[in-house]
């Protein structure tokens, strides 16, 4: 039987760990939709696009060479052969990904590709048919609003900030929770203008983690899952 299982949510809500995990324990392969957008942004940057102007933006993430790995374990992200992984994740891409997700032409392509993957899966794939956890803002809206499992992981914004904050800083003292808040905070306001990603949309169900600790989250998961 294949299941899919679509997850939401904002920044720091813990949905690409919490996602990964359930992947994991599931045996389906793991689709990081947020990768997708990260791994378009550093390509306009590698072919030095102007992100201002979304007729040259569209055209390179159209021209994409890109590679998405669905193996939870090893979620290997390359663009033209190249490994970006760690190359996605830093604050100059967090800072300009934004611009580029809002770019409708790039979002009808990101999705096609998204739905590929998740069809991929429902045949064969790295699955072999079981199916496929897929994470992001619009999967249980947009990209897979039929998936069998749709979730929408929220948490308070002091819980995400300071979950963000260690992430990136390696502390979830004062300093390191505001110098995170400017970039977290402003990029979810700029992402909301194309994705509702905060309310759960109808026949989804919300998991709060706020006051869970990571096993608990997954656990919450799993539980609607099983439900
Ligand atoms: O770092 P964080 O977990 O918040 O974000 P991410 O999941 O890595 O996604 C990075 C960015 O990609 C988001 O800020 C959105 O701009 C965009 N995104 C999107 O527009 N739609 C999705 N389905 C996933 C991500």
């Amino acid at each position: 039987m294949t299941i899919v299982i679509a997850i939401d949510g904002p920044s720091g809500s813990g949905k690409s760990s919490v996602s990964r995990a359930v992947a994991r324990r599931l045996g389906l392969a793991y689709l990081d939709t947020g990768a997708m957008y990260r791994a378009a942004t550093w390509w306009c940057r590698h072919e030095n696009v102007d992100f201002a102007d979304e007729d040259a933006v569209a055209h390179a993430v159209a021209t994409m060479p890109l590679e998405m790995g669905v193996d939870p374990d090893v979620p290997v992200v390359r663009v033209g052969g190249e490994d970006v992984g760690a190359a996605i994740r830093t604050t100059e891409i967090s800072t300009a990904v934004s611009a580029v997700a809002t770019n409708l032409a790039v979002r009808d392509e990101l999705r096609r590709l998204q739905r590929a993957a998740i069809d991929a899966e429902k045949l064969e794939g790295f699955s072999g048919g079981r199916g496929i956890v897929a994470e992001g803002r619009d999967i249980t809206t947009v990209v897979a609003p039929d998936a069998d499992v749709r979730v929408l992981l929220t948490a308070s914004e002091e819980a995400r900030l300071a979950r963000r904050a260690r992430e990136l800083h390696g502390s979830d003292g004062a300093g390191a929770v505001e110098a995170t808040r400017d970039q977290i905070v402003r990029r979810d306001a700029d992402d909301s203008t194309v994705s509702q990603f905060h309310v759960a949309a109808d026949g989804v169900a919300t998991v709060d983690s706020s006051d869970l600790d990571f096993d608990q989250t997954v656990d919450a998961v799993l539980a609607v899952v099983a439900q």
